[in-house]
């Protein structure tokens, strides 16, 4: 699997991640293990969890994903030779919804333990705070990579502006800012007054922001729980519109002339985009994750691009 650079960092991370929300939850021990075997068996190198994954579930407190793939990389040694993301600052459990410094640090703590390395690769401020200066965040961090505890920091579901004020923050006390962002995103649009809660939609001024400051940009819930390879599921309310109309019909066209599946075709538009976006693919089963993996191998024509991204309404002329 091709690699790409995260952010200005240096590390080379493949351009589809690994989504483990699930894993040692909903899925067990032995799916969990085999899907992790499969990725890397295709070239990946790059986990994302949180530390709060998944205590939403009955019987489940958080830190289960963290917790399954410590147990995976125990048993893989030095071969895994992995980039292991997490993240903080969502409620669980009886941990708020906080960036405040003694969060970080303690629940780094936790993180490092439950995933049993040294040091985490990427950590990302899983929410923006509002509660807590943002200088007191990029310093927590700061001093966790000062102490080898992390190697660098991520930012999800910020606003662009909000990512900026940090990153200025941080760069005027030679701190190091957010190296990538990671939101939610997908092929359809989102109506324009679409409720997430507590999630973020990737907005073209968040690309174009992005593309500018070399921050890397991740993609959740890429596949939208699996809604493009459904022919008769209807679309989540957040996203039925005339455009998202349109935008399936190209889908089905371009699947009807080649050979990959509709997810393939979503994840290979994602990976052709500019700047490319990388998606944090997933499945519950080997074949999901085969065919999702799969996508990394299509090459898709400017035609095709254009197919996909064609507008629905002629630009003016003025
Ligand atoms: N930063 C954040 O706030 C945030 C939020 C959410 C997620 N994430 C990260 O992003 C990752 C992916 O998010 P997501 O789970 O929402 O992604 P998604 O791609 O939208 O949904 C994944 C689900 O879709 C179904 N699916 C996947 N591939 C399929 C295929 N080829 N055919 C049919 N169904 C398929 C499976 O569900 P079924 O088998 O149940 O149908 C699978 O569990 C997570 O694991 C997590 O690491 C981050």
């Amino acid at each position: 699997m091709r690699k790409i650079t995260l952010g200005k960092t240096g590390i080379e991370i493949s351009v589809l991640g690994l989504g483990t929300m699930y894993f040692g939850s909903k899925l067990d021990e032995r799916t969990s293990f085999r899907l992790m075997d499969l990725y890397q068996e295709h070239g990946g190198n790059f986990l994302d969890s949180a530390n709060k994954y998944a205590s939403w579930l009955p019987g489940c407190k958080g830190g289960e994903s963290e917790m399954l793939i410590g147990r995976w990389l125990k048993r893989k040694g030095r071969a895994a030779d992995l980039v292991v993301a997490t993240k903080v600052g969502f409620p669980y459990g009886d941990v708020p919804r906080s960036l405040k410094k003694e969060i970080i640090i303690s629940e780094c703590e936790l993180s490092l333990q439950r995933l049993g390395v040294e040091c985490i690769d990427l950590y990302f401020a899983h929410a923006y705070d509002s509660e807590t200066p943002i200088e007191e965040s990029m310093e927590a961090f700061y001093q966790l990579k000062k102490a080898g505890k992390i190697r660098h920091v991520g930012a999800s579901n910020f606003l662009a502006w909000r990512l900026e004020e940090a990153n200025s923050q941080a760069t005027s006390k030679d701190w190091e800012g957010f190296c990538c962002l990671q939101q939610r995103y997908t092929y359809l649009e989102p109506s324009i007054r679409a409720e997430f809660g507590n999630q973020q939609v990737l907005t073209p001024g968040e690309v174009d922001f992005c593309r500018e400051r070399e921050i890397s940009l991740m993609a959740y819930s890429p596949l939208l729980g699996g809604i493009y390879g459904k022919q008769k599921a209807a679309l989540p309310l957040q996203y039925q519109s005339l455009a998202n109309e349109q935008k399936m019909a190209s889908l089905r066209a371009l699947t009807s002339k080649t050979p990959f599946t509709a997810n393939q075709l979503v994840l290979s538009w994602m990976l052709h985009s500019s700047p490319q976006v990388i998606p944090l693919v997933t499945g519950s089963n080997e074949k999901q994750l085969n065919e999702n993996l799969e996508s990394v191998s299509i090459s898709l024509t400017s035609e095709d691009m254009n197919l996909l991204d064609g507008p629905l309404v002629e630009p003016n002329t003025y």
